[in-house]
């Protein structure tokens, strides 16, 4: 067929002159000749209808595959171009460098690693647990029994609520599973994500983060517990943060205290920022309670404290932030702050 050969000579037309362009405008002026509305290989396309139906087909596709051929031959010439000019550039040293976006941590796990840095340096081992958990673990076995009101105020959600599967409410029940799993002395802490049944509002998130902490041994005294975690507030908050201690009630601890300390604005003398309060609570803590000890099958000998974060009013704390839901938005400036 005429039209077949007249392709193959193109090609070689096409090739000689490709050759020969040597600037993204020459380079332009070829992909037109050949490909544009009137080039040489489009024309051709466009008269295919000229030609018996039988051979319509064969040249259809000999023609479709000359101009693929062409388009990629163009393309592959660009980017070479395009290369040499890169690599010219590159030689240029007064030329400003190219800006590398770099990505950062987000806060609250900057904070959770930070914590857990401070931990890890006196000897305390990160575990996890599940977040998915059963009402044994998360309530029961911390001593919290069906009746009990704490469990009002740790509605979460349930799974499957037959075989009571939920989604955990705080890291307590790490405590139940390192218990079960270790043998004592040992001293652990676990981070992640809780749930709770609440709306979101400037301080509250159906998702949220706490660390939890436990150290069984034995003969372990409420002082052991001030020490470890004023220690903690001193490192985390700086030096000069003034720490105290309030009696409190945990089903899980006995006895049980909240641990406070004093805003980083008016150091406790109280000031708009901290509502006049002076102190902001930043975790419960207490002995482990004999019941949980029992629920686990833990000799009497064993004794041991546990402490319980919240990390993003922590982070909250720590960055001068009153809006939790600022955490979850994912805006780009607030997130790049943080680099
Ligand atoms: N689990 C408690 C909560 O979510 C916090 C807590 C309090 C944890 C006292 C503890 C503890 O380990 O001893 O409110």
């Amino acid at each position: 067929m005429k039209i077949l050969v007249e392709a193959e000579r193109i090609k070689k037309e096409f090739y000689t002159i490709l050759e020969k362009a040597d600037t993204p405008q020459k380079l332009e002026n070829v992909r037109v000749l050949f490909l544009g509305r009137k080039g040489k290989i489009t024309k051709r396309l466009r008269s295919i209808s000229e030609y018996p139906l039988h051979e319509r087909k064969k040249i259809g596709e000999v023609l479709n595959r000359r101009k693929e051929e062409c388009e990629r031959a163009i393309e592959k010439k660009k980017k070479e171009m395009e290369g040499r000019v890169v690599d010219k550039r590159k030689f240029d040293i007064f030329l400003p460098g190219e800006e590398i976006e770099f990505g950062c941590i987000h806060p609250i796990t900057g904070v959770l690693l930070e914590i857990e840095e401070i931990f890890t340096s006196i000897g305390f081992e990160v575990a996890f647990g599940p977040e998915i958990e059963d009402e044994w673990h998360n309530f029961t076995a911390l001593n919290i029994p069906e009746e009990h009101p704490a469990r009002d105020m740790h509605d979460t959600f349930y799974i499957d609520s037959k075989n009571k599967i939920l989604l955990r409410t705080h890291t307590s029940p790490v405590q139940i599973r390192e218990m079960l799993k270790r043998k004592p002395p040992f001293a652990i802490i676990s981070p992640g994500k809780c749930y709770r049944r609440d709306a979101l509002d400037a301080s509250h998130s159906p998702c949220f983060h706490q660390l939890e902490g436990l150290w069984i041994d034995e003969n372990i005294s409420f002082a052991h517990l001030k020490g470890i975690l004023e220690g903690f507030c001193k490192r985390f908050f700086g030096e000069n943060v003034i720490v105290r201690f309030r009696p409190s009630y945990f089903p899980f601890t006995e006895p049980s205290c909240e641990l406070d300390v004093s805003c980083s604005r008016c150091s406790g003398r109280g000031c708009p920022s901290c509502g006049g309060k002076g102190y902001l609570e930043i975790l419960g803590a207490g002995r482990v309670h004999p019941n949980v000890f029992k629920n686990v099958g833990y000799e009497e000998k064993w004794t041991g404290f546990a402490f319980g974060m919240g990390i993003e009013r922590i982070a909250m704390l720590k960055y001068g932030i009153n809006d939790i839901r600022i955490f979850y938005e994912n805006h780009l400036k607030f997130l790049r702050s943080f680099r």
